[in-house]
């Protein structure tokens, strides 16, 4: 099954998305990939930087390249993590999963007010030390998620694949209630 995990940044989706992995699923997430390229000072790193450290969204078809890249259709189960982000990126995935005739089986909304979001993200910048982990930074993405990625509520909802998850409990509490959903598709 395809399941893919929206949420503001630093509401859980990472930690959500290595639970799945955990679980057998194959974890995609665009941040992650991104930040490999970024750190490893290749050329598309180097391009992408300055956007990355400002919070900003990069190009549709780039992150769907690096999705399209990774994806051949033999997994059972795949979690996206932080892809789509854009109504454009949500009917690239659609495409690429219907070439392997496959579909978006569930999308998880976790849901987190903007205090627990900041101060999440406070103490992952202490101890990871991420360079988008500021307040300039957070204000941006917390700007394109509510601008953009926030259309894809409904683009799910008509679907009926959508569901919202409270994602301020404890991670063991948000995880349980992700698996409950999960498993009436598996
Ligand atoms: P991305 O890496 O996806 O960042 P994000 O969406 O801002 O989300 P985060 O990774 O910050 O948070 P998260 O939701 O994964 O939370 P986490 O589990 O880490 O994207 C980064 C950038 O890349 C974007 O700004 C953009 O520039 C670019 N990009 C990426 N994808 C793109 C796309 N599709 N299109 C265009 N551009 C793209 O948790 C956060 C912290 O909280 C952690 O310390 C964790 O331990 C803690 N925590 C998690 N859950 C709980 C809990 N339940 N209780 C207590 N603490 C918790
Ligand atoms: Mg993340």
């Amino acid at each position: 099954m395809n399941v893919v995990l929206l949420g503001p940044p630093a509401s859980g989706k990472g930690t959500q998305a290595k639970l799945l992995a955990d679980r057998g699923f194959l974890h995609l997430s665009t941040g992650d990939m991104l930040r490999a390229e970024r750190n490893a000072c290749t050329d598309l790193g180097c391009r992408i930087a300055t956007a990355l450290d400002a919070g900003e969204l990069v190009s549709d078809e780039l992150v769907t390249e690096l999705i399209r890249q990774r994806l051949s259709g033999q997994h059972v189960n795949v979690v996206f993590d932080g892809y789509p982000r854009t109504v454009k990126q949500a009917a690239s995935l659609d495409s690429l999963l219907a070439s392997f005739a496959q579909t978006v089986d569930v999308a998880i909304a976790l849901t987190v007010d903007t205090h627990l979001l900041l101060s999440r993200m406070t103490k992952r910048y202490c101890e990871q030390g991420r360079s988008d982990d500021n307040p300039d930074s957070l204000r941006r993405r917390l700007q394109s998620y509510d601008e953009m990625t926030s259309q894809l509520f409904p683009y799910y909802r008509k679907r009926g694949v959508l569901v919202e998850i409270d994602g301020m409990p404890q991670v063991d509490v948000v995880s349980s209630q992700i698996a409950a959903h999960i498993g009436r598709y598996q």
